[in-house]
């Protein structure tokens, strides 16, 4: 992997109304090295509204409940999600049949510390179960420190089970703190 990523600025947000069934955020922000390492046939690119119907919540209950979202409630997130694309980066992988197999999230945190300094949280990461041991996870996360990197983040960080943390070792990443919750 290149260690050359040259910053960008943060675009201002779109409206919903300029993206239908566009890329949730541009694609020039998706690594090329990766999209040419994937698998034949495979795409990784951003979210797009159109990914309700190609599994993307199905991907998700790999990982946790979903529950039954309609396609109004869809369009409703995905809009309001569109209107702060300078802050979530949500992508997807699909296979050679346009079937999400894959995503994994960015989520861009604006600091008064270290300078205005920009930290990323990888959220939701999840790759479908027929499609484990594929590297496509490690792909995943390679793209999203890409786009961490490429919109200026200092770090990103994450929270994981005790299962994964290998898996993240792999991606780069090494333990540092502990976390806590408190559930409403
Ligand atoms: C965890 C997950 C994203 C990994 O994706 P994947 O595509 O199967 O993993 P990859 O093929 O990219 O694995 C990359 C490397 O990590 C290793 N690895 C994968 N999962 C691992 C785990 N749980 N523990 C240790 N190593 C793991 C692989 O063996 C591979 O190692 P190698 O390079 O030596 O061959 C996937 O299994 C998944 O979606 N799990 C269910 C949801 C989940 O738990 N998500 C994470 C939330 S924190």
């Amino acid at each position: 992997m290149s260690s050359t990523i040259t910053p960008i600025s943060l675009s201002s947000s779109s409206s919903p109304q300029d993206n239908i069934d566009g890329p949730l955020f541009p694609s020039s922000l998706i690594s090329p090295e990766i999209i040419a390492i994937l698998p034949t046939d495979y795409t990784i690119r951003p979210l797009r509204r159109s990914d309700y119907h190609r599994g993307y919540l199905d991907v998700l209950r790999v990982l946790t409940t979903v529950g039954d979202i309609s396609a109004e409630q869809w369009d409703a997130r995905f809009d309001w999600i569109c209107s702060r694309n300078d802050e979530y980066y949500l992508l997807v992988v699909c296979d050679g049949d346009d079937r999400v197999v894959g995503t994994g999230s960015l989520i861009v945190e604006r600091k008064f510390i270290h300078e205005l300094g920009l930290v990323g949280h990888i959220e939701d990461i999840a790759v479908e179960k027929g499609q484990q041991g594929k590297k496509l996870g490690l792909r995943i996360i390679q793209a999203l420190d890409y786009v961490a990197a490429k919109v200026g983040c200092y770090k990103s960080i994450l929270d994981c089970s005790e299962v994964n943390e290998g898996f993240y070792v792999k991606c780069g990443f090494k333990r540092a703190g502990l976390e806590m919750a408190h559930y409403y």
